[in-house]
């Protein structure tokens, strides 16, 4: 069969709508027909190299390029096929997509660390977890999914590992969002830096991640939330979620902190701009307190090797850095709790979602996020 799908067929090339043809699934893949999709910066991390992985990896990894690839890793819709040996998910399921598979028996499965299964070292590119064939084609050729799912096309052939099963009454919009980018920011806040009741957290980039951080750490009880962002926009949002505080630019911040905390500054700093520099981890420590933790969640250049850092500072104000992938949850933890809180009326998801996009319109919602309009948008599949 074919179906509509948004590729990218080289560095920097903009994601363009193409009719692909799909195989059905094979053994433990599922077919889904896509509901909503969200527009988490990683895929632009994708386009522009930041996160191509080396090519002596890729050829451990028997991948040739990257690219083509589909793009698309946040995601919620509806199981029309299932293959050969499918026990998890069913025709008619609702679910949403995880860009970490979770296979449930690795060491760091079994142990209940789900964001770090041993799968996810296949996430980038290369053929379906199953047996490394392809199936999506463009005229001949082989094409990548990002994060073995590729959420911007109307139909969808994944492995069974990287679904999250939801209930049927839920909230598809939200599910989308919390696939990725609400999940790993809610988590960075509670799961990864913990945040207590009283404490002063200081957002750093408010997207769609720092969304997620800064209605985790008002959740968790957090006095004081300062959102720094340089679009004013984003601010005002950050505010309607949850931030007591904003911020242009972490220097700012600096000089308010001490005031806002009687001398403390803040307990825990999280990362999440578009794209991380090294240059950002020393002024996250510098707003820190003493025993301040910094999460480290945003993505830099994968050959990113150099950082500032204070290093004497570091170890005298007893500081933690700390890295995250998915906010350290399990995502079918993580997905239908904070559902729930949607359905609860606690976490807001539609107060961040700015604009609904076609699946053609994509790149013009990169363009968008690149220019600080939107908080988050979302593709909306037809009916
Ligand atoms: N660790 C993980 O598991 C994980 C998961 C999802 C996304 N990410 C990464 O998190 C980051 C954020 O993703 P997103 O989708 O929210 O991106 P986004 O583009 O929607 O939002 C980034 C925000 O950062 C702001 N910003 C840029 N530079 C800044 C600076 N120096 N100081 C303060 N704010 C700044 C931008 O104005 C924007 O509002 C990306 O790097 C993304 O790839 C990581
Ligand atoms: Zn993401
Ligand atoms: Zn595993």
């Amino acid at each position: 069969m074919t179906t509509r799908a948004v590729v990218c067929t080289g560095l920097d090339e903009p994601w363009k709508t193409e009719e692909v043809d799909i195989d059905p699934p094979g053994t433990r893949e599922v077919r889904v027909k896509m509901v909503y999709a969200g527009m988490c910066h990683s895929d632009e991390h994708l386009r522009s190299g930041d996160i191509s992985a080396a090519p002596e990896v890729l050829q451990a990894i028997g991948v040739p390029s990257m690219f083509p690839v589909v793009g698309g890793h946040e995601g919620s819709g509806v199981v029309t096929e299932v293959g050969d040996s499918v026990t998890q998910v069913a025709v008619g399921d609702h679910v949403a997509v995880s860009f970490i598979p979770s296979c449930g028996t690795c060491y760091w499965c079994a142990s209940g660390r789900q964001n770090l299964c041993d799968l996810g070292m296949f996430t980038l590119a290369g053929g379906m977890i199953s047996d490394g064939t392809y199936r999506y084609h463009l005229a001949g050729e082989n094409l990548n999914r990002m994060a073995q799912l590729g959420t911007f096309a109307d139909e969808m052939v994944c492995h069974e590992n990287s679904l999250v099963k939801i209930d049927p009454w839920s909230n598809m919009k939200a599910a989308a969002l919390i696939s990725c980018g609400i999940s790993t920011g809610f988590g960075s806040s509670v799961d990864r830096a913990q945040v207590k009741p009283g404490e002063t957290v200081v957002v750093v980039g408010c997207g769609g991640v720092g969304s997620g951080a800064i209605q985790g750490a008002r959740i968790a009880g957090a006095r004081t939330i300062v959102a720094v962002d340089p679009v004013p926009f984003k601010l005002e949002k950050a505010k309607e979620i949850g931030a007591t505080h904003t911020a242009a630019s972490l220097l700012d911040a600096q000089f308010m902190l001490p005031e806002l905390t009687m001398g403390r500054n803040a307990d825990v700093v999280i990362l999440t701009p578009g794209v991380l520099k090294g240059d950002l981890i020393a002024s996250a420590c510098a707003v820190g307190s003493k025993d301040a933790r910094i999460v480290v969640t945003a993505i830099a250049r994968f050959d990113q090797m150099d950082v500032q850092l204070n290093l004497f500072n570091f170890a005298m104000f007893n500081q933690t850095l700390m890295g995250t992938v998915f906010g350290s949850q399990s995502p079918r933890v993580q997905v239908p709790n904070l559902l729930n809180l949607v359905d609860a009326g606690q976490l807001k998801i539609d107060e961040i979602v700015t604009r609904e996009y076609t699946l053609d319109e994509v790149q013009q919602a990169y363009e968008d996020q690149a220019a600080g309009t939107i908080v988050r948008g979302v593709v909306k599949f037809d009916a």
